[in-house]
């Protein structure tokens, strides 16, 4: 039988080495692809998460002859496309960073693919809540639901967090509308959109997961521009209390990296055709002060403190339904936020351990 290739870019990013080891027992090779953006790797180190046997290549997805490099030695079957900056705030100061590398990153692994004629069986590519924005809300007066779309500058300096009148609900990829509010949304929608087309003309077939805020072992905890999880225990294992933007009560739905990377492996496995994103989380809203609260008695800090700060591109709310994808998936869900957040504090604990001796 012919050996079976997995390439994953971002490869030796925060959810491709949660999924590694599932990787190795599943395809004869597996070669990681990235080119160790300094600011999620704090040393070049190869990471000690990735597994043993997947084969990093210090590239780059948007170098085309970075990919004849890597397709002159691997054929893929599978690829799952990981790549991309991540900086929610960070994508509105620094929009052509992330357009380049998510969208430009995108398209040129696909041409690649196409110069090399290369078709691999599956892409699957993790996208992202983000595409939502602020979703829909149900307008109080008469149920129906309303997309109010972006929350302006005066509003968010008046301190005028929600939209009036209106409740929010959780977003459903088969539903909800896709208005993104940030430069880094917008670019996780259009690899999307590039993606379909590519696979479509091709007869490759693409997997989308629309991941809510992962959180976990194994996640930078130097990367300043994002993880708000991993930020709060760097905040509250110092003795500081920790600070909440707006008014603290913002929902996000926090999944544990160990149950996304399950879904990741669920999908690839999965028979059945996936033709539309899935949405991957816990399917539970939990407001940023409960998670800052649960984080500051975890550390024995000090309770966490409403700052009145506030960040332009950051939705309101941002939670999900998940029975289509538990219908989909042969998948559950393992972690709730509390036992969710003991598992990273001994992760942490064990990493500061590791770097005293070292
Ligand atoms: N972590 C989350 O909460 C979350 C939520 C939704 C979606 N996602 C998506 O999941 C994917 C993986 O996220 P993650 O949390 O593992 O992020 P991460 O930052 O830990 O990993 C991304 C990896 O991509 C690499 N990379 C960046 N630019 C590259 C380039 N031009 N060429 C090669 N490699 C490059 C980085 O060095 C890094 O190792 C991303 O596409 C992200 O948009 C993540």
């Amino acid at each position: 039988m012919a050996a079976r290739s997995c390439i994953v870019t971002g490869g030796a990013g925060f959810i491709s080495c949660a999924i590694s080891a599932d990787l190795m027992t599943r395809f004869d090779r597996v070669v990681a692809v990235d080119m160790m953006h300094p600011q999620v790797h704090k040393t070049q180190d190869r990471p000690a998460g990735l597994a043993e046997g997947v084969e990093l290549m210090r590239l780059d997805i948007m170098d085309a002859t970075s990919w004849d490099q890597i397709l002159a030695t691997v054929q893929p079957a599978v690829v799952v496309h990981l790549a991309a900056e991540t900086g929610t705030g960070q994508s509105l100061t620094e929009a052509t960073r992330h357009a380049h590398t998510n969208v430009t990153g995108t398209a040129a692994m696909l041409d690649a693919f196409a110069r090399h004629t290369v078709v691999p069986e599956r892409i699957l590519l993790c996208s992202s809540r983000a595409v939502y924005g602020e979703g829909g809300w149900r307008d109080q007066a008469d149920g129906k639901i309303l997309y109010p779309g972006y929350r302006t500058r005066e509003r968010l300096a008046k301190g005028v967090w929600d939209f009036e009148a209106m409740d929010a609900i959780p977003s459903s990829a088969a539903e909800t509308r896709t208005v993104p509010t940030s430069v880094y949304g917008a670019t996780k929608l259009t690899q999307e959109h590039i993606l379909y087309s590519w696979a479509a003309a091709y007869g490759t077939t693409p997997i989308v997961l629309r991941l809510q805020n992962v959180y976990g072992p194994g996640q930078s905890l130097s990367n300043p521009y994002t993880g708000i999880v991993s930020l709060f225990c760097r905040l509250a294992r110092t003795g500081a209390s920790i600070p909440l933007y707006e008014d603290g009560r913002m929902l996000r739905d926090f999944v544990l990296i160990d149950d996304v990377a399950a879904a990741i492996v669920a999908a690839l496995d999965s028979t059945h055709a996936l033709p539309a994103p899935l949405d991957i989380g816990t399917g539970a809203a939990s407001s940023i002060a409960e998670a800052a609260h649960l984080i500051a008695a975890l550390y024995g800090a000090p309770a966490p403190h409403v700052c009145g700060l506030y960040r332009y591109g950051d939705v309101r709310h941002a939670y999900c339904l998940i029975g289509p994808t538990l219908k989909t998936l042969k998948w559950r869900t393992r972690y709730t936020l509390e036992s969710g957040l003991i598992r990273l504090k001994s992760w942490i604990d064990r990493q500061l351990a590791l770097e005293k001796e070292a």
